[in-house]
């Protein structure tokens, strides 16, 4: 099967076997018929396809869950539990929530991908991490076939980072429940934010507002996927001891530099040290960084996996020759070690 419209850097990968499956409740049918084994260690399951890169052919079958059920739990007070299955686009899902008054993911608006793929990564973007709004993860247990609900504490959230993404055989996430509230209390910690809901003469803004300057802010400075492939920030922000930040920041007092989860730690621009190294705008052959953002790599049409890697190794050592600091990619890689 062609992957080149399922992954949304638009890399021209294939898959031995793509199995798309619209009932959660079938997986035990699926693995139990011998199509699929529940324990394949090559098997790949694919949400939007917006946070990785095919180095090479998947191995194993893929798996792509597509229902998109919705279940609204509205209590009594103003609390709503929202239940969205795996398959649900995250972006409509999140403009649907609004729209029904529900507040408590504006801040995610545009971000590419399904609801089963947010609590992956932990997506966050403008001040807001989705584990702040997860109320439960259900999965599939591949080793046991059970179906399990995970409580926030079990998915063992961090930046860019869960239990899902450190162990990848584990479970299959099967649908999300999102702890969402009927009244708004808008997260404006990012400055930028703030500043573009200021240029609108907006003070005090509704949860649709502050979703509505997070769409305009992405506009500008990331290159839509559906137009340009990429995968968003191909790197994490390197966290660092404060130490190495301040010194680091010394040195380079332009360097951006944010909290670090703890006072023993600190987050540093990715881009920042990306761009410092001449990275823009560069490009070889197809593969390349955008011009807007440091820290999106970009295919200008038919770059292979294998080129946009060289190019990240590329990137990469140049930062850690130039600053020292090491870069992990965020999407995830498939068919090659980092
Ligand atoms: N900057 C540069 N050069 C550039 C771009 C940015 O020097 O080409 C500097 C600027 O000083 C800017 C700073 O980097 O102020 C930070 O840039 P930005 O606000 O765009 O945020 P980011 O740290 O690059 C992170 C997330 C994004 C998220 C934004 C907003 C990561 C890896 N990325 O990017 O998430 O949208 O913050 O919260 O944490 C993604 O994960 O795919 C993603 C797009």
């Amino acid at each position: 099967a062609d992957l080149a419209s399922r992954n949304t850097f638009g890399i021209a990968a294939r898959a031995p076997l793509l199995v798309e499956v619209d009932d959660a409740a079938a997986l035990p049918r699926l693995f139990d018929s011998g199509v699929v084994d529940a324990g394949d260690p090559a098997l790949l399951v694919l949400g939007g396809g917006s946070n990785l890169l095919f180095a090479a052919d998947p191995a194993g079958p893929v798996l792509a869950l597509t229902a998109r059920n919705l279940e609204i739990d509205a209590g009594d007070g103003d609390g709503v539990v929202v239940r969205a299955s795996a398959g649900v686009p995250w972006h409509g899902f999140v403009m649907h929530t609004l729209s029904l008054g529900l507040c408590g993911l504006e801040n995610l608006a545009l971000i590419p991908g399904t609801v089963g793929a947010a609590p992956i990564q932990n997506i966050g973007a403008y001040g807001v991490e989705v584990r702040e709004r997860v109320h439960a993860v259900e999965v599939f247990e591949r080793a046991t076939g059970q179906v399990r609900r995970l409580a926030p504490e079990d998915c063992r959230f961090a930046y860019r980072d869960s239990a899902f993404k450190r162990e990848p055989q584990r479970w299959i996430v099967t649908a999300v429940e999102f702890a969402l509230s009927r009244v708004g209390a808008p997260v404006l910690d990012y400055a930028g934010l703030r500043d573009e809901l200021a240029a609108t003469g907006i003070a005090t803004p509704t949860a649709m507002q502050v979703a509505e300057a997070v769409i305009r802010i992405r506009r500008r400075k990331l290159p839509d996927p559906a137009v340009l492939g990429n995968a968003g920030s191909f790197f994490k922000n390197p966290i660092v001891t404060s130490a190495r930040a301040e010194a680091l920041h010394a040195a380079h007092p332009a360097l951006p530099v944010f909290g670090g989860g703890s006072d023993a730690m600190r987050k540093l621009s990715a881009a920042w040290l990306i761009d410092a190294c001449g990275w823009k705008g560069h490009r070889d052959g197809d593969a390349g960084v955008s011009p807007e953002h440091a820290l999106v790599l970009v295919n200008h049409g038919h770059a292979t996996g294998e080129q946009l890697l060289a190019l990240a190794r590329a990137i990469a050592a140049s930062v850690r020759a130039r600053f020292g600091v090491a870069l992990e990619p965020e999407p995830r890689i498939v068919g090659a070690p980092w």
